[in-house]
């Protein structure tokens, strides 16, 4: 059944804003973002007219990978306020009408958690098998107990001298796997995550979820040809992975997921899954079908085909008809082009904002959930900063290559090795420290110099800015059924056009088409039908259709909709 007539969930409807609190808005005077400074803000984002808000972790933990390493999941870091900060957080985003989504790292915790300190502490330890202990290879023990290599490359098995065992950590050395075959584990983590169900949380999204189990028998991964990590496969650094990543108890363990979250309605609670696969992976890890507009398992996974496609005709249709096709009612697609660990997709546009306003377009008008990255809706770029002084523990693993080798792996111009690029203060003005912490301090990251003519209080101004852009999309969305419940017909006319890409929304009576010129040149459609009328365009104050002929300029897109 098409979803045309459906009513579905608010979570299917939303469109969720991820912040990275350590950059928002710094309240205490620290260069350090925080939960008051977020609450500050949250006018900005309702009027913004988001509806939904994801943050990244701020509880406790080292910052060794800037709140990725938990060390108490039911307490807040100190630099980022405290549990009342938080529950006055969670208050009034509710009492905006908004949603809430926290970040659950549930794959590993930091080397710093008393749980895994105990565990490290003895073989004997309760802990011990809290997390993944094994012996070394024979005779001597000093070789990792197999070849596993962890996702960042490198053996994933690391040394422990006092009790002569080597630990498992999927992702950096100071972030060890937790071992889910324990049970007190997974009641602890599920315990962890009904804590904050019952603090009002109305969804997570889950880190790494694709990594919780791993082969029981320890095998070998087999030998693959692929080096570099890609979206499609689960092969890298010489490894095909099938013993450490979407391991088969993992599509069993987001069932049991999905049924703690179901134990919560009034509203529905929701989970997204963070993995890099490919569609068929991804739409297993959401389960089997349940009802007209629920599935059994995850309820939304990113889907990361997005972050590199090209904005070509072309392209955009085939990633269009891949979403829609393979994700049809009761599943759900995602639309993702930028987050705390990717280059900022404006930068694959070559920074321009006209195209970055097509591109909004179709992530808010396409079907599926629109996760917007801060910053994404004032255009924000990535900054380069030094890979020598990275403070991004990835950026610092891998800041002793030649620089011959970082040209030649980041020369496609999609890839940053150093995350701290796209990690950079909020800009919300022009001044010295872009309004994200006073001017006296020193922000912890630097201020990238484009908040000069990109920035929030400079946009709010203009008519035909980016920000502007946002606001009526975002808005536009949410009053129009069409386009946030709609099924999707793509145009036969997309296929005739090499420039232009249209898709037709429909919810019962409602039909919104949705036209982008995907090219430089000026785009003449003829015999359009007469009673079309223009809810939005990318251009303020544009008047692209005139009778029965539309005209787009360059990289325009626009929105009309059709009287029954
Ligand atoms: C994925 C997160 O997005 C990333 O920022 C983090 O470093 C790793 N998982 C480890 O938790």
């Amino acid at each position: 059944m098409s979803s045309s007539s459906l009513n579905l969930p608010w979570w299917k409807k939303t469109t969720v804003y991820q912040i990275y609190p350590r950059s928002f808005k710094d309240s205490s005077g620290d260069g350090i973002g925080d939960i008051p400074g977020i609450i500050s803000k949250l006018d900005y984002l309702q009027d913004l007219g988001i509806e939904t808000i994801w943050f990244s972790p701020f509880f406790s933990s080292p910052q060794a990978d800037f709140g990725y390493d938990v060390s108490d999941y039911r307490s807040i870091a100190p630099e980022y306020g405290s549990m009342t900060d938080c529950e006055k957080l969670i208050r009034d985003i509710h009492n905006r009408d908004m949603y809430v989504v926290f970040d659950l790292v549930l794959n590993h915790t930091s080397d710093q958690h008393p749980w895994f300190l105990e565990s490290q502490s003895s073989r004997d330890s309760p802990k011990r098998d809290w997390y993944i202990w094994r012996d070394g290879r024979k005779p001597h023990g000093k070789k990792p107990p197999n070849n596993w290599k962890s996702m960042v490359g490198g053996s994933g098995w690391h040394y422990d001298e006092a009790t002569e065992q080597w630990y498992w950590a999927q992702f950096l050395p100071f972030q060890p796997d937790l071992n889910y075959r324990n049970l007190d584990v997974k009641r602890e983590m599920f315990d962890t995550i009904r804590f904050w169900l019952d603090k009002g949380v109305d969804g997570f999204r889950l880190d790494i979820i694709n990594t919780i189990f791993e082969d029981e028998q320890f095998r070998d991964n087999p030998f693959a040809w692929n080096f570099f990590p890609s979206v499609e496969e689960n092969k890298s650094f010489f490894q095909n992975k099938i013993h450490t990543i979407n391991h088969p108890d993992n599509f069993l363990f987001v069932k049991e997921l999905r049924s703690l979250l179901d134990e919560y309605s009034n509203p529905e609670r929701f989970m997204v899954g963070e993995i890099h696969a490919s569609i068929d992976t991804l739409k297993r890890y959401c389960g089997e079908v349940r009802s007209k507009t629920t599935t059994d398992g995850l309820h939304l996974a990113f889907m990361f085909q997005s972050l590199d496609v090209k904005l070509d005709v072309p392209s955009l249709l085939e990633l269009v008809n891949l979403y829609d096709q393979n994700f049809q009612e009761p599943y759900t697609p995602t639309w993702v082009f930028s987050n705390h660990d990717q280059m900022r997709r404006i930068n694959k546009l070559g920074s321009d904002i006209t195209k970055a306003k097509l591109n909004a377009t179709l992530q808010l008008t396409a079907r599926g959930v629109p996760f917007i990255y801060y910053g994404e809706e004032i255009g924000m770029l990535n900054h380069k900063l030094p890979l020598k002084t990275a403070k991004d523990p990835i950026g610092r693993k891998y800041s002793w290559l030649p620089k011959i080798v970082i040209s030649l792996l980041t020369r496609t111009g999609s890839i940053s090795l150093n995350r701290d690029d796209c990690r950079t203060p909020m800009q919300w003005d022009q001044s010295p420290n872009a309004g994200f912490c006073s001017e006296d301090v020193e922000s912890w990251l630097p201020v990238s110099p484009d908040h000069q003519s990109r920035n929030v209080t400079s946009e709010e101004d203009d008519p035909d800015s980016l920000l502007n852009c946002y606001r009526s999309l975002l808005r536009l969305r949410k009053n129009t059924p069409a386009i946030h419940s709609g099924s999707l017909v793509i145009s036969s006319l997309s296929h005739n056009f090499e420039s232009v890409l249209s898709y037709q929304r429909l919810h019962d009576n409602q039909t919104v088409e949705v036209w982008l010129n995907i090219s430089e040149k000026h785009c003449r459609i003829d015999e359009m039908e007469q009673d079309a009328k223009l809810l939005f365009s990318t251009i303020h104050n544009a008047t692209p259709l005139r009778e029965s002929v539309l005209v787009l300029e360059p990289y325009q897109g626009v929105v009309l909709e059709y009287s029954q």
